[in-house]
């Protein structure tokens, strides 16, 4: 079942697979993640664990997509078809669908914001910007009051869904890579631009010390327990979708070389995230506002741009960087599916498409709803979507991450993640004994440890 696709070259596929790790987990997770953890303290600990836990990871998904050209189940089918392992496959592909479910809602939220900065919207009626408490209550009710309404998340939400569909349908090549050679030039240069322009605010360097100088004492095994939670879903492991990806890669891809760049890639976002709010939020006074997730985006931030000159141009800016991010997410996360749907149906990509996004378009409008008119309706006292995101990050995510290293650590035929790790045997080196030690005893074992930890 060898597949013919392949990226088309380096460039397109390092932007495709940093395209899938940058997303929602850098822009409004890290952020979020560090102020409560301690900053430079979980910053430092955040390295750590994509260094020597993230990169070992991502190269064992490589290796299962790459040395198979297969999808998530078929890669563990087609090496050990007699067992069981597909399974850790399958809670991959089931884990980035429930993601793709609440991820799309939120990615229309992206969409309507940076609609109503275009039009003006978003800042009509806000009053006088030296009045912050105003100000930061006018865009809690604004952003309460949208999500909380019927049709308005549900409408963007379906046009997020369209634009997957539409880049999905056209293929990797086609579809996939030629959006993400787009895009992802223009979500860096957005970046750069506005970490410059944070260095000029009145107190970048308070933000920045907060961020980068470390207080040791802050360090606790929760702050550690998070520092990896927050490497894993920012890298895009144990969702199916590296090893999706990697089924893409010609056969000469140094895996090594290839895991770093994405890694380090998708560091430095964090790190220029990091950059932009911190400054920001203490040069206006809203160091002591939410900086989770939801919050961070629709409330302070807009504070921030109603209080600089040319508030619409970066209001625009921002909510188009964060559509971009959000974009080249949910669309890896999809292509995990349709990979799954036309290899094992073997259907025609229009058909895998239609099969994947239809049924999710349903699971997506009950995320959306559970904002609203379905607030009342709990699953083990969370809403549908806090529950779906619960279920999927927090256990989904790192069993199937745990299996895939057991899996190539000791289930895989003898010899095959070396070999893929080495090109074959042409590439050598300490570095591939070190990632083979980590994927057999580290990784299960401290992921194994944060699992429990979380059930606990
Ligand atoms: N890795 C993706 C993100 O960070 C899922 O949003």
């Amino acid at each position: 079942m060898a597949k013919k696709v392949q990226f088309g070259s380096r460039i397109g596929l390092i932007a495709a697979t940093v395209g899938s790790a940058v997303g929602l987990g850098n822009i409004w997770r890290f952020p979020a993640e560090a102020q409560s953890n301690g900053g430079a303290a979980f910053l430092i600990l955040y390295i750590i664990c994509v260094l020597v836990l993230g990169i070992p990871v991502m190269l064992a998904e490589f290796s299962l997509g790459r040395g198979t050209n297969s999808d998530s189940v078929g890669a563990f089918r087609k090496l050990s078809p007699e067992k069981k392992w597909w399974m850790t496959g399958a809670l991959a592909i089931l884990a980035s669908y429930l993601i793709m479910s609440f991820y799309m809602v939120v990615a229309g939220w992206t969409f309507e914001y940076f609609w109503q900065s275009l039009t003006g919207d978003l800042y009509a009626g806000m009053g006088n910007p030296m009045d912050k408490a105003g100000l930061s209550l006018g865009f809690k009710e604004k952003m309460g009051d949208y999500v909380g309404t019927t049709w308005k998340p549900l409408i963007v939400t379906y046009i997020m869904i369209g634009m997957n569909l539409f880049v999905l349908i056209r293929g990797v090549q086609k579809g996939i890579e030629k959006m993400s050679n787009i895009m992802m030039p223009i979500l860096f240069l957005l970046l750069v631009i506005f970490a410059s322009v944070a260095m000029t605010f009145p107190k970048a360097m308070d933000g920045l010390a907060f961020f980068l100088s470390p207080d040791f004492s802050k360090i606790t095994p929760e702050v550690c327990i998070n520092a990896l939670g927050q490497a894993f879903f920012s890298l895009s492991l144990g969702m199916g979708i590296l090893i999706t990806y990697s089924a893409y890669f010609p056969k000469q891809t140094n895996l090594t070389n290839t895991a770093i760049t994405v890694a380090s890639l998708d560091l430095l976002v964090a790190l220029l995230m990091g950059f932009i709010i911190f400054p920001a939020v203490m040069s206006f006074g809203l160091a002591n506002e939410g900086l989770e997730g939801a919050t961070l985006v629709f409330v302070t931030l807009p504070e921030v741009f109603a209080q600089l000159p040319g508030t619409q141009f970066w209001s625009v800016l921002f909510f188009l960087l964060l559509m971009v991010a959000a974009l080249t997410s949910t669309i890896s996360l999809g292509e995990v599916s349709v990979a799954f749907v036309q290899d094992h149906f073997k259907t025609t990509r229009l058909k895998a498409c239609l099969w994947v996004m239809l049924p999710l378009t349903v699971l997506s409008t009950l995320c959306s709803l559970s904002q609203g008119v379905l607030s009342e309706f709990k699953l083990w006292g969370m809403n549908i979507f806090d529950f779906l995101d619960t279920v999927a990050t927090n256990f989904m995510l790192p069993t199937a991450a745990i299996l895939t290293c057991i899996y190539l650590g000791w289930g895989a035929p003898k010899g095959f993640f070396r070999k893929e790790l080495s090109n074959g045997g042409k590439l050598s080196g300490g570095f591939i004994n070190g990632v083979v030690f980590i994927v057999r005893y580290i990784a299960p074992l401290l992921i194994g440890l944060i699992l429990v930890a979380k059930i606990l």
